[in-house]
């Protein structure tokens, strides 16, 4: 049986790179399996957040994921800190996995910058947490864009180390799904950096609550260089910002990086931009409508995830308790 776990943190606006690079493949999979899809706000306290703001960013991550597709009567939508077991299983995974493991991981060397000492232990032993979420599903599949493939590999690790320490097959070892032409969407000014809710500046990210001149302005200054398109993929070798334009272009159009060369070589960036600019606004101008709707909507969100809460507590309880058994602590 096919069933499928993501998360996303609840900091800053859902933008492009969340919804081209995971959530749109999460919104598909609805219909293809069982899904679970978590607010992760455990996740969001490795760094300082400030309590309301976080509460809200709770229920806003929530209204903006419904408004992109997910249906709480199709998949299973919750916060994380709502179900206790996500906690409870990465105190017992951070026994199977190793300090040598985790000192491998670049998001927490990126994370941390320079003041590695003053880093939260929570920010360093990050991926655990994000281990236990999926394993306490026994997800099988887990969507996501390029940079969680690393946090990914270890969780395979941890599951096959804990089947193996303790003589058992209790976790399957989730694949990664890493699918699109737009699985690593680059910030818009810098094509060697990733589109991020942290960057601080607001022109390098389309966020999905942007409106339609804003998305038009900041793809117009998008960063770019002199050349026109070239007719195949090989001559994007070397342009990055070019690329990601194209390759923005590509999942926008449903086409693949060598059809839209195939159409569009020649063209001018003058060109190109505008067109580029109407696709993204057909695609993000009814996400923004139905975000705006609800996102004030406190009573229809905070049902949802208590809904979302009690179905994922029910899945994640009896593999606790399985767990325990293995491991030999008392139930
Ligand atoms: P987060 O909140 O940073 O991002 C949510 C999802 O969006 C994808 N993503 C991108 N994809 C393409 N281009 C980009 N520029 C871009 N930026 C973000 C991410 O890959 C992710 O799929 N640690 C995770 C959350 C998490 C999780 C989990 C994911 C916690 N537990 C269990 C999967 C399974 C994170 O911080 O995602």
């Amino acid at each position: 049986m096919r069933r499928v776990f993501s998360g996303i943190q609840p900091t800053g606006n859902l933008h492009l790179g969340n919804y081209l690079g995971a959530i749109r493949n999460w919104v598909r999979m609805q219909d293809e399996a069982e899904c679970l899809f978590c607010v992760v706000d455990l996740h969001a306290i490795t760094v300082a957040q400030e309590p309301k703001g976080l509460r809200a960013g709770i229920r806003e991550m929530t209204a903006a994921l419904i408004a992109a597709g997910l249906d709480p009567d199709r998949c299973v939508l919750f916060n994380q800190s709502a179900v206790r077991v996500h906690a409870e299983l990465a105190w017992v995974l951070m026994c199977t996995a190793r300090m040598g493991w985790l000192n491998r991981m670049t998001q927490f060397k990126e994370k941390s910058g320079k003041d590695r000492e003053g880093a939260s232990v929570g920010l360093f032993t990050y991926p655990v947490l994000q281990a236990a979420d999926i394993l306490a599903y026994k997800a099988t599949h887990v969507p996501v864009g390029e940079d969680q493939k690393q946090h990914l590999e270890l969780a395979r690790d941890i599951a096959a180390k804990f089947n193996n320490d303790f003589g058992v097959e209790l976790f399957p070892l989730p694949e990664p799904v890493i699918e699109g032409p737009a699985t690593r969407v680059m910030s818009l000014r810098d094509g060697s950096a990733k589109m991020s809710k942290s960057d601080p500046s607001d022109a390098a990210r389309i966020n999905l609550t942007d409106s339609a001149d804003t998305i038009a302005q900041k793809i117009k200054r998008a960063k770019t260089d002199p050349e026109p398109l070239p007719s195949e993929a090989a001559g994007l070798a070397g342009r990055p910002e070019a690329a990601n334009l194209v390759g923005l272009m590509a999942a926008l159009s449903g086409q693949s990086v060598a059809q839209v060369l195939a159409e569009r070589g020649g063209q001018g960036f003058g060109t190109f931009k505008p067109a580029l600019a109407e696709l993204m606004v057909a695609t993000i101008a009814p996400i923004t409508e139905r975000f705006n709707a609800l996102r004030h909507d406190a009573t229809t969100l905070d049902a949802v995830l208590a809904a979302g809460a009690a179905k994922a507590r029910a899945i994640a309880e009896p593999v606790l308790a399985e767990v325990h058994r293995a491991v030999g602590l008392a139930e």
